[in-house]
């Protein structure tokens, strides 16, 4: 005998929309304070090696003698992947429904607008995910050696954005990133509530530039510092 599986009722539908809205908003929000921190922890290249090295040690040191050595950092790690996941889900979930309830209802003018910015949310964040990859590949398990393999992260750091192509991609995921944060954070505060004046859609605009700003410049200038020799 066939067995039908009942479609959740519009009000099921709605709140499961809502509920992964949040997900996404809350899981984006632990992003956006972790590479914060992370841009702001790659500045201590213009320290000098001592400081980046230290500062790469103290991740691994922090939390000791509580956490084992790089206990925290696996703490972090393990937050950072949850996170992950849970955007992504959240993320197909929202454009499978997308997908499927797209009958009438926008404005012509909007639905363009909407499909432009929610497609490049999409590809973008496709980008960043093996951008990440390319990442992780490169610094943290030290796989991808572009310019040799040195001992010291410092080292690693400066011999990789040396190669001019490396900069490159980092130049191209930092530009993703930022339009992604800038979208992202409009998107979270319309999920929050947080725009429902125009004062706050003021505020929420301007925080959301301000940060994909701060975020991308900061990431960007040790890269582009090292590629033109004032780090070495
Ligand atoms: C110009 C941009 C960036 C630079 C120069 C940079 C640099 C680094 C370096 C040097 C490490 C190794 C740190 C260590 O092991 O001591 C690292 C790790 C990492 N980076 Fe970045 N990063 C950049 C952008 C990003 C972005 C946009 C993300 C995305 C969220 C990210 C996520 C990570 C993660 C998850 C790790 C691994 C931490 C761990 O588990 O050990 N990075 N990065």
């Amino acid at each position: 005998m066939a067995t039908s599986v009942a479609s959740p009722s519009p009000v099921t539908a709605r709140r499961t929309t809502i509920a992964m809205k949040l997900v996404m908003a809350v899981s984006g929000a632990l992003f956006v304070l972790y590479v914060i921190a992370h841009m702001y922890g790659n500045l201590k290249v213009f320290g000098g090696q001592q400081a980046f090295d230290d500062y790469s040690e103290h991740l691994r040191s922090l939390g000791e003698p509580i956490l084992p050595y790089s206990g925290f950092l696996w703490v972090l790690r393990i937050v950072l992947i949850f996170a992950l996941l849970a955007h992504v889900y959240s993320a197909f979930y929202l454009w499978s429904r997308a997908q499927g309830a797209r009958t009438t209802g926008y404005a012509v003018k909007k639905a363009v607008a909407a499909t432009i910015s929610a497609r490049f949310m999409r590809w973008g964040g496709v980008a960043l995910l093996f951008f990440l990859v390319f990442h992780l590949l490169q610094f943290t398990t030290n796989t991808i050696r572009a310019n040799g393999d040195y001992p010291s992260p410092y080292q690693r750091v400066v011999a990789g954005f040396q190669v001019w192509w490396v900069v490159l991609i980092y130049v191209i995921a930092m530009v993703a990133l930022g339009m992604h944060l800038r979208h992202g954070i409009w998107s979270a505060a319309q999920t929050l509530g947080w725009t429902s004046s125009a004062r706050a859609r003021g505020t929420a605009n301007t925080l959301a530039i301000i940060v994909a700003t701060v975020v991308v410049v900061g990431f960007l200038l040790p890269p582009l510092s090292i590629l033109v020799g004032f780090v070495k």
